[in-house]
């Protein structure tokens, strides 16, 4: 089979605020399909971002406690968001599946009849960055690339200290001392990488890349295999 790319686009990178950002959508879409037509297999997983974090919220508000409930709230978010790229990859021409797969192991078998595969979420309990690298376990990849708001994996959460230092490369024991144990934080944002998908990548040998997917050239150098601006991390 030829090479499979696998990305987590995060849902922070659909949204502008509280609406869905055209603009990157489109722009995002045309460059995984000019990667596509270089022959390379693209698995795509898109986050829930606002969309799932509101409809979270409403849930929580009417009432809702159980994390399995409010987690299967955010899952359609996701999926939500994936339909909706996969129908702008649509109009780029690509081969893309027309409907959105439920499990890693289906989303790995589509690429016998497509050349880049969109999905979303899976079942409660983790969030899509676990999903992203599931899907690089079932399809045969090496590497699976987190594409996130941030620039980098910090030693700690940036956006509260200002002296957080960034890493350019590391590995996955290091990058697991970061995020903690492999356990559900419950529904909504975390931290940087899912630690449930951190301890997949360690059993399987999984390759983890962290970039931030709103500067488009970045995600564009990455897809096309040349050195980009974020986080390499080894699996020693
Ligand atoms: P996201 O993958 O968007 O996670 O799924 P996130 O970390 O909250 O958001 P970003 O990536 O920082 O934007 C949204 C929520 O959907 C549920 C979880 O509750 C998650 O927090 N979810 C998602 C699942 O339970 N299972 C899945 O497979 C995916």
């Amino acid at each position: 089979m030829s090479q499979v790319v696998i990305v987590a686009l995060g849902g922070s990178l659909m949204y502008d605020g509280d609406i869905i950002d055209e603009e990157w959508i489109n722009a995002a879409s045309t460059i995984v399909a000019q990667s596509a037509a270089t022959g390379t297999k693209i698995g795509i997983v898109i986050g829930g971002g606002y969309r799932a974090r509101k409809n979270i919220a409403t849930a929580r508000e009417s009432g809702t406690t159980n994390t399995f409930d409010l987690d299967l709230v955010g899952i359609e978010a996701t999926r939500f968001n994936a339909a909706t790229f996969a129908t702008a990859l649509k109009t780029t021409g690509a081969s893309v599946n027309e409907t959105i797969p439920t499990t890693t192991q289906s989303a790995a078998d589509t690429f016998a009849t497509n050349s880049i595969v969109v999905m979303g979420g899976t079942v409660p309990g983790h969030t899509t960055d676990a999903v992203s690298i599931n899907f690089a376990v079932d399809s045969g990849a090496s590497r699976c690339t987190i594409a996130t708001n941030v620039d980098f994996v910090y030693d700690k959460a940036p956006q509260t200290n200002p002296d957080a230092v960034p890493f350019e490369q590391m590995t996955l024991a290091e990058l697991q001392a970061i995020v903690g144990p492999p356990e559900h934080r419950g529904a909504g944002p975390n931290v940087v990488i899912d630690p449930i998908g951190v301890q997949v990548a360690i059993e399987h040998s999984i390759e983890l890349a962290l970039l931030n997917g709103k500067k488009l050239d970045i995600l564009e150098s990455c897809l096309a295999g040349e050195d980009f601006r974020g986080t390499k991390i080894e699996v020693k």
